[in-house]
């Protein structure tokens, strides 16, 4: 059976926690789900002091103790997740961002592989768009195979047509997260992820030695080398590409 969670990052249990309460209604049609919440108010997470520890270390040097790695381990036991957050001033609320950025390091040295990722986004009146794709753009900054999460709107009082229409946009999330959960393999990278993975480790390469976290990662992982993060068939033209981007990276570095 998959294991989904759901991180939320409301401090309250209302439009958020009730649109995510929809998804899992919806996602268990399809079929039989173990499902999680993770209300982040209940966990401390201190803020970063921005020492970079975690990126030129590794993340057991980071000097704050709070339950980092507790969430972590939830990630980790998951199949899926799904972050969860209302719109607050135009971005996702505080608990949410805190833990992005408590998962920085991640960023440097993506983990979350074959894990499905989406998110679920409860405004007023604007900006959620935007907070998708952030979330989406870090769901796969951190490895996550990511499915476009959704924006609802739940300004009071709400009307009926709104209503089905969060309905419907929570239907159509449900979907796109059901086929990524069920995938049996991670995605193909885009040309976007791909030169990032060729162009940063090539850098890195070239510029870092065994004193970095990262450099230390990469190389015993064997992405130096690799094609991408995980064995993934790339067609002629990626291929070509690889090489170009790798190519790119190395004069980068040169000339820095
Ligand atoms: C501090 C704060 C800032 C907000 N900023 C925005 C905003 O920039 N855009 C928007 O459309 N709604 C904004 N809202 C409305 C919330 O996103 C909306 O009510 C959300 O559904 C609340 O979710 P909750 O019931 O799970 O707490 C804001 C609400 C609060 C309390």
């Amino acid at each position: 059976m998959k294991r989904v969670t759901a991180f939320i990052g409301s401090a309250r249990k209302q439009a958020t926690y009730n649109a995510v309460r929809e998804f899992e209604r919806n996602l268990k049609l399809y079929t039989e789900i173990e499902f999680d919440y993770v209300f982040l108010k209940d966990y401390r997470l201190e803020f970063c002091s921005g020492c970079k520890l975690c990126f030129d270390k590794g993340e057991e040097f980071c000097p704050l103790q709070d339950d980092r790695d507790l969430l972590i381990d939830k990630i980790n036991y998951s199949d899926g997740v799904i972050f969860a957050t209302p719109n607050y001033s135009f971005h996702v609320s505080a608990p949410m961002k805190n833990l992005l950025d408590r998962l920085a390091f991640v960023f440097h040295r993506p983990c979350f592989f074959g894990k499905a990722f989406t998110s679920i986004v409860t405004q007023g009146v604007f900006g959620g768009n935007s907070i998708v794709r952030y979330l989406g753009n870090m769901g796969e900054n951190s490895g996550f195979s990511v499915a476009k999460g959704c924006v609802l709107k739940t300004l009071e009082p709400i009307t009926k047509a709104a209503q089905e229409k969060n309905l419907r946009e929570i239907r159509k999330a449900t979907a796109r997260f059901y086929r990524v959960l069920m995938s049996p393999s991670p995605p193909n990278p885009s040309f976007f992820r791909l030169m990032m993975f060729r162009m940063s480790r090539t850098t890195m390469k070239e510029m870092l030695n065994d004193e970095y976290c990262d450099y230390r990662h990469y190389k015993a992982k064997g992405w130096f080398e690799s094609d991408y993060y995980y064995d993934v068939s790339l067609n002629p033209i990626k291929k070509l590409a690889g090489w170009i981007f790798d190519f790119m990276g190395r004069r980068m570095s040169r000339q820095s």
